[in-house]
Parts: C-alpha cells; sequence; structure tokens
C-alpha cells in the first residue's frame, strides 16, 4: 500500500478564476495546488483585447501570496468579429497563450460566443502561423441536438472540418466526456490534446438525479453514461495525449441551488486529491505525473516545473464551502460520493 505520492509540481490546463470577490475567494485554492493555470477568459464582459488580459492578469497575480509562485496563463476569447491582428500581438507579446472556442450560448457567459466557423476562419489562421492553440468548448448549441449528444456531434459537424481546413492549428478538446471525444484526441496526432475533468473521472450522469435533482453535480458539458466515464479513465491513465484540466467553475451556492441553476463544478480545493484516487482505483499512480505535470507542457512547448509536492495516502480533509468576502455567500466544494483517500 502506498503511503505517500511525490511529484512534479502539476498544473491546471483550464481554470476559472472570475473576477472580484470571487475571484479573491477562490485562486488561492487554484495557486495552493498548481503552478500554472490556463485562465478562462469567460468574463462579463469577456477577455478579447491585449490589454484586458494584461489587467485581469495583474488582478489574480494580486489575489494570491508571492510565496506560493502561481503563473496564471491568459487566454482570449474568440468572438465572431476576432481580430488576427490582435491574437498574433498578444502571442508574440507573451500575453496570452491560446484562445478559446465558446460556440455562442454553449454554456456559461458564452453568449458573445462563435455563431459560425466561417466567421473565424481568418482567426484561426493567424493563430495557426502564430502557433496558438485554439482550446474548444466542443458542444453543439442546436437545440434539436440531445443534450447527452452534443459533444460526439460538435467532434463531426464542427471541429473534424476546422483541423481539415487548418492542417497546422494545435487543438486542445477541454473536458472531454465521451468516449467519441477519446478517439477523435487519439486519432488526431500530436497537434491535439485534450483535458479531462476530476468530476467527469469520478462520477456519470446517474449522479445528478441520485435521490433527487443535485445541483452541485450539474456542469457542461454535462457528465455522460458510465461507458464513457470509463473511457475517460483509460485515456487519463494510458494516453499521453490527455492532460489535466480541473474546469474548476466556481457559482455561489444561490446561483445553483434554485429553479435554473448554473452549470459548474468548483473543485479547485480537491482536485489532485480526486485525480490521485481516479488513478490508484486504476492502478496507475504511477502515470499520474505524466497526466497532471509533463503532458501538459509537453503539448504547449513550455518546460515542466521543477518543484515537487507530495500526496499523502490519507482520508481527504477540505472545506464543505469556502466563503465569498464582502457578503454572506458561499461556494460550495465539490465532494465525489465515493470516499477519496488522498490528502494533500
Ligand atoms: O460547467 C461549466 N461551467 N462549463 C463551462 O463550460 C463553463 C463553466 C463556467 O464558466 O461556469
Ligand atoms: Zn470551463
Amino acid at each position: 500500500m502506498v503511503s505517500s505520492l511525490t511529484l512534479r509540481r502539476p498544473d491546471d490546463w483550464h481554470v476559472h478564476l472570475r473576477d472580484g470577490a470571487m475571484l479573491q475567494a477562490c485562486a488561492i485554492h487554484t495557486a495552493k495546488q498548481f503552478a500554472r493555470a490556463i485562465i478562462m477568459p469567460n468574463l462579463v464582459p469577456p477577455i478579447t483585447r491585449v490589454a484586458e488580459a494584461v489587467a485581469y492578469r495583474d488582478r489574480i497575480r494580486r489575489a494570491v501570496p508571492i510565496e506560493l509562485a502561481f503563473e496564471p496563463l491568459m487566454t482570449c476569447y474568440l468572438t465572431d468579429d476576432a481580430d488576427p491582428a490582435e491574437l498574433e500581438r498578444g502571442k508574440r507579446e507573451r500575453v496570452w497563450l491560446a484562445a478559446k472556442l465558446y460556440p455562442a450560448h454553449a454554456t456559461t457567459n458564452s453568449a458573445h460566443g462563435v455563431t459560425s466557423m466561417e466567421r473565424i476562419a481568418p482567426a484561426l489562421a493567424a493563430m495557426e502561423r502564430a502557433g496558438m492553440p485554439l482550446l474548444v468548448h466542443g458542444e453543439v448549441t442546436d437545440p434539436e441536438v440531445d443534450i447527452f449528444d452534443r459533444e460526439a456531434v460538435f467532434l463531426e459537424r464542427v471541429l473534424a472540418p476546422v483541423l481539415r481546413r487548418h492542417q497546422g492549428l494545435k487543438v486542445v478538446l477541454e473536458h472531454v466526456t465521451t468516449r467519441e471525444g477519446v478517439a477523435f484526441v487519439e486519432a488526431g496526432g500530436s497537434r491535439v490534446g485534450g483535458t479531462i475533468t476530476p468530476h467527469h473521472l469520478s462520477f456519470n450522469r446517474n449522479a445528478i438525479f441520485k435521490g433527487g435533482i443535485r445541483p452541485h453535480f450539474y456542469c457542461l458539458p454535462i457528465a455522460k453514461r458510465e461507458e464513457h466515464r470509463q473511457a475517460l479513465r483509460r485515456a487519463a491513465t494510458t494516453s499521453s495525449r490527455f492532460f489535466l484540466g480541473t474546469d474548476t467553475a466556481p457559482h455561489t451556492a444561490d446561483t445553483k441551488e434554485c429553479a435554473c441553476g448554473c452549470a459548474g463544478i468548483f473543485n479547485a480545493p480537491v482536485a489532485l486529491q480526486v485525480y490521485a484516487q481516479v488513478f490508484a482505483e486504476e492502478g496507475a499512480l504511477d502515470r499520474l505525473e505524466a497526466f497532471a505535470s509533463l503532458n501538459g507542457p509537453q503539448f504547449y512547448g513550455l518546460p515542466a516545473n521543477e518543484q515537487r509536492i507530495t500526496l499523502h495516502a490519507a482520508p481527504l480533509s477540505a472545506p464543505e464551502s469556502v466563503a465569498v468576502p464582502g457578503g454572506d455567500k458561499s461556494i460550495v466544494v465539490f465532494r465525489p460520493d465515493t470516499a477519496v483517500g488522498w490528502s494533500y
């Protein structure tokens, strides 16, 4: 029985840190676990200009104690009017690393997202030239398509043609939730990567409805059937194309526990512990460092971190919720139904 596990300090390749009081509440939890994190740009209004990303990066840095040595990696939010020159400039000036595609109305704060891939063809060509990866929320928004099929349909209808049209574009399929998503990433070669969240590895869609409707298990893409969860567990523990991306997405409890609750799971305080539990269950603890600390830097062409962290085999200890400063609101922390035997 392994009692501790030491790894290179991991990175989180998909994070929502929000802004203002939410940023103050949340950023530290990501920074305590991860050296670097790719910061999602779906603020209100979204981050579309270089100057906005610089200012947001400063706010994030100020929200995290300096001794944690946390590095936010910024992204640009693509709209129909995405400016190729602005994208290239932000990359050249080392402000942002990648750009995020939200299909319009696919998820939280995606109203300014892209309505058709033709509209952003010049932006994608610029990204291809600049070596700037496209990070994809991979769901169609067609209301005729069943919510559980939206990822698989997106791959066929939208993402495959993009890869054919832009042969040099690097793409990350974010928060993969289906076996079709796994197969798509594996077939894409070294220019295609995928991130997998701790929550999609630890529960299937039954959890959302167990004993009643449970808003803290609701996120987008929505959790799928067990066979898909099994495909994700195999991908995370065996394939170098996949890397850690928590998609930690905080919403205050009141905005989730209501008639039309927000999508998003706040897992930052427990992310590494849950991943370790999953890898232990799969008999693959020796593969956790590749998933958490090596595959991501390799995809992005960045050095792996030199510091080490140690996880201990002990029951998870984490707060049930995190308070938002300046009011009486709080954010519920993700907790799987099954036991987590790792602490950090
Ligand atoms: O569940 C989600 N929450 N999925 C997303 O794609 C966005 C995120 C958020 O920003 O809350
Ligand atoms: Zn996200």
